[in-house]
């Protein structure tokens, strides 16, 4: 692959991941506004665009790569560098007395913490099997059964969403 379809690709990746969680967004002030079809419309619209984006992460790497090799890069690089981005922002975020800014951050980094710790379990037990419930406000994560209220951001069981 040539150096300029490449860059392309990687544009094309950034912008429709990007572009498939402002949908989501989008979508939700349809709905509190009662406008349903355009709700669903960009909900459809961030389905299409997180395929996308998958699609041309694909043609990148030009495989899924084996589960070593990507546990290592989510658990020893990308997460860990997100926990250090999201630290330093918090501490910015602080220092320049953007409370609710802190806040969100300062979550994003406990919420990378667990991710980690969850992978340690798994390794520590490879014959786990179960669930897990994801804060849909936080993005926390929980084994087995959703809490009352999230531990980090205090959202309702109802936030959570099991995979
Ligand atoms: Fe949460």
């Amino acid at each position: 692959m040539d150096a300029a379809t490449r860059q392309h690709i990687e544009e094309a990746f950034l912008e429709v991941s990007r572009g498939a969680t402002r949908k989501k967004l989008y979508g939700l002030r349809a709905e509190q506004d009662g406008e349903l079809q355009l709700a669903r419309l960009f909900r459809a619209i961030a389905v299409s665009e997180e395929a996308q984006a998958l699609r041309l992460l694909f043609q990148l790497r030009g495989q899924t790569g084996k589960n070593e090799e990507n546990c290592q890069l989510a658990f020893a690089e990308e997460i860990p560098e997100l926990i250090s981005r999201v630290e330093q922002a918090a501490e910015t975020a602080e220092k320049s007395g953007e409370r609710a800014m802190y806040s969100a951050f300062s979550q994003s980094a406990q919420v990378g913490r667990k991710h980690l710790i969850l992978k340690k379990k798994l390794d520590k037990n490879r014959g786990l099997d179960t669930a897990y419930h994801v804060c849909t406000f936080c993005g926390f994560i929980m084994e087995g059964d959703a809490p009352d209220n999230c531990p980090i951001c205090s959202a309702p069981a109802s936030r959570f969403k099991k995979v």
